[in-house]
C-alpha cells in the first residue's frame, strides 16, 4: 500500500486556512498555493539521496553531500495542477514539466485523457503528479494510469486537500505510489466537492468563477 504523508508543518496548515477561505481572492489564492507548495516540495524530497563529494571552500578542504541519483519531473494535472507547478520548480529548479489533460465522458462518466506530453526519458525520473483537489480519486487515478503506461515507474502524488473517498482510491488503485497532502477534509458532497475544501480550485485559481 502506498503510504499518506500528512504534511502539518505550521507554515503549510496557516497558509492552506487562508487559501480556504472565501474571501481570499484570485492573486492571494494564487501565491498561496504556490507558497504551500513550495514547503511541499519540500517534504516530498526528503528521501532524495545524497552522495559525498570533495570540494574546496575558500578556507580549506570539505566532504560535503550533494544530490545524487535520478533527475526528477514534475507533472500537472490541467487545470488547477498548474497552480503548483513554480511553487515546486523554486525549490527543483532542474525538474523537467510534463502535462496531463483529463475531461469527463458525459456518457461514461469515466476520465479521458485528451492531452499528455511527459519528458522523454519519464521512465527514469522521479515523478511528482501534482492536482490541488483530490476528490473521488477518479481522475488522478486515470492520470497515474496513463503516465504508467508512457513508462513511468517512480511516482508520487501530491495535493493540497484530500476527501477521505480520494485516498482510498488511489491507494487501491495504485499501491505503488506515495501520497502527500496537506489536509484530509471530512467527505463529498453531492456535486463532489469535497467538504469543508476551499472550492474549486481552478476557477479560484484563474477567476473563472
Ligand atoms: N475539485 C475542486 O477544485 N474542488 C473540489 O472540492 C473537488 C474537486
Amino acid at each position: 500500500m502506498g503510504r499518506v504523508h500528512v504534511l502539518d508543518h505550521p507554515l503549510i496548515q496557516h497558509k492552506l486556512s487562508l487559501v480556504r477561505d472565501k474571501e481570499t481572492g484570485a492573486k492571494e489564492f494564487r501565491e498561496l498555493v504556490e507558497e504551500i507548495s513550495l514547503l511541499m516540495a519540500y517534504e516530498v524530497t526528503r528521501d532524495l539521496p545524497l552522495k559525498e563529494v570533495e570540494i574546496e571552500t575558500p578556507v580549506g578542504k570539505a566532504r560535503t553531500k550533494v544530490i545524487f541519483g535520478k533527475k526528477l519531473g514534475i507533472i500537472p494535472i490541467l487545470r488547477a495542477g498548474l497552480g503548483m507547478v513554480d511553487g515546486m520548480l523554486k525549490l527543483i529548479p532542474a525538474a523537467k514539466v510534463g502535462h496531463i489533460g483529463l475531461y469527463r465522458d458525459p456518457e461514461t462518466l469515466e476520465p479521458v485523457g485528451y492531452y499528455c506530453k511527459l519528458p522523454p526519458d519519464v521512465e527514469e525520473r522521479e515523478l511528482i503528479v501534482i492536482d490541488p483537489m483530490l476528490a473521488t480519486g477518479g481522475s488522478a487515478s486515470a492520470a497515474l494510469n496513463f503516465i504508467k503506461q508512457k513508462g513511468a515507474r517512480s511516482i508520487k502524488f501530491v495535493c493540497l486537500i484530500a476527501a477521505p473517498e480520494g485516498i482510498e482510491r488511489l491507494r487501491r488503485d495504485h499501491e505503488d505510489v506515495d501520497i502527500f497532502v496537506a489536509a484530509i477534509d471530512k467527505c463529498l458532497n453531492e456535486h463532489g466537492y469535497i467538504v469543508p475544501g476551499l472550492g474549486d480550485a481552478g476557477d479560484r485559481l484563474f477567476g473563472t468563477k
